[in-house]
């Protein structure tokens, strides 16, 4: 079989995690191009992962036809554009989240996918962590009921990363389409994908990016840059589907709590189930409460290892055309109730899908 030739375009923090993980499957696939607008950071990640073509502007990428598939690890205002040219050039697509900035970018993109028939997942890597599939195949055995509640979580004292994640314009914003685009997804998918029909968000800006803070160490993009900041510090949420379940968001950058914290966690009327801070089941069983810790080797998000089997899902679409866990369709979902929360803070009122 003929491996598979691979495009990395953006080549910052993130895009280590997914040539690691291209790398170990180097049976299938051959990491042959990377692109990213520093050209030496292309050409060092080039060097590291064995690349033999370098390139400053992806479409030069994508006119490669040797080229199979792209990893996008690009800004966030740049997702869009480059994941339809990439689908149009003929690759296959795996898009960093959040899909775009706009559910209008987001319609665009998922045309896009069913125009040229390719595959497009969106990164959205807690689906694949080990944990998540194994709470995954209760949920669908029934064991926790009708899932009505959740909660997600995803607090960070100190955690604005700078640099374009503070710049509304390349970003799309803040914690929320950042990090709570994380926790929301989650929950959302095992909800079972109910439709939302009304969100209402709250989000703040009191404190900044807090980069005066020392002796503490946190997340930062390649070019950080402490002097610019315009996204929200923190966002609040509550997310109402139209099976009666509700979902309940709270996510931050900066926040005077006393420690980082992220919860993860489904309440249904047979038991409930908590993904972070820890696994746990809960069930109820001849009038007794029982906690439940499932026996696994993996205690927490193994993000490593999510990243590998994200990675190797892809592949697998890419080459068999099965349809990828983590669907443009759900990409555009998820745009919508992360616009629907600005758009509530913004306007003060709760937004309503028909
Ligand atoms: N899945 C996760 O857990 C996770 C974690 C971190 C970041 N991300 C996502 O990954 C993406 C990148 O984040 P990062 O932390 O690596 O940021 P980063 O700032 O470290 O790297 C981004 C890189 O993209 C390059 N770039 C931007 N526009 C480009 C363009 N048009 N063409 C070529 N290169 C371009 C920049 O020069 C930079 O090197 C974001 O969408 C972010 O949301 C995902």
């Amino acid at each position: 079989m003929n491996k598979l030739n691979i495009g990395i375009i953006g080549a910052g923090s993130i895009s280590d995690l997914h040539l690691q993980a291209y790398q170990k499957l180097g049976q299938t696939v051959k990491i042959a191009a990377v692109c990213d607008l520093n050209r030496a950071r292309a050409q060092e990640k080039a060097d590291k992962y064995g690349a033999s073509q370098v390139y400053e502007d992806y479409h030069q990428l994508l006119a490669d036809p040797s080229i199979d598939a792209v990893s996008i690890c690009t800004w966030n205002n740049t997702h869009a554009e480059i994941s339809i040219a990439a689908l149009k050039a003929g690759k296959h697509v795996l898009v960093e989240k959040p899909l775009c900035r706009t559910v209008e970018e987001a319609l665009n993109v998922q045309q896009a996918v069913r125009d040229s028939g390719k595959v497009l997942q969106v990164g959205f890597v807690r689906r694949y962590d080990a944990n998540a599939q194994l709470v995954k195949k209760f949920v669908e055995n029934g064991e926790f009921g009708d899932i009505y509640y959740a909660k997600a979580s995803c607090i960070r004292r100190l955690g604005n990363p700078g640099g374009w994640f503070a710049d509304k314009e390349r970003s799309g914003g803040g914690p929320l389409i950042d990090i709570g685009v994380h926790v929301i997804d989650i929950c959302w998918y095992l909800m079972g994908r109910p439709k939302v029909v009304s969100v209402t968000g709250n989000t703040y800006k009191k404190l900044g990016n807090r980069g005066n803070v020392k002796n503490l160490s946190f997340y930062k993009a390649a070019d950080y840059d402490a002097s610019q900041n315009s996204v929200e510090d923190m966002a609040n949420a509550l997310v109402r589907f139209d099976n009666g379940a509700s979902l309940m968001v709270d996510v931050s950058f900066t926040l005077h709590a006393k420690q980082d914290e992220t919860v993860v966690k489904l309440f249904g009327d047979k038991g409930g189930l908590e993904l972070e801070p820890a696994l746990a089941l809960v069930s109820e069983k001849h009038d007794t409460i029982l906690n439940i810790t499932p026996q696994t080797d993996q205690k927490g998000l193994n993000v490593t290892a999510a990243f590998q089997n994200e990675i190797r899902c892809f592949i697998e679409s890419c080459t068999t055309g099965v349809e990828p866990i983590s669907p443009v369709e759900d990409g555009v979902e998820l745009m919508k109730i992360l616009c629907g929360i600005y758009e509530s803070a913004e306007t003060g009122r709760e937004v309503r899908y028909e």
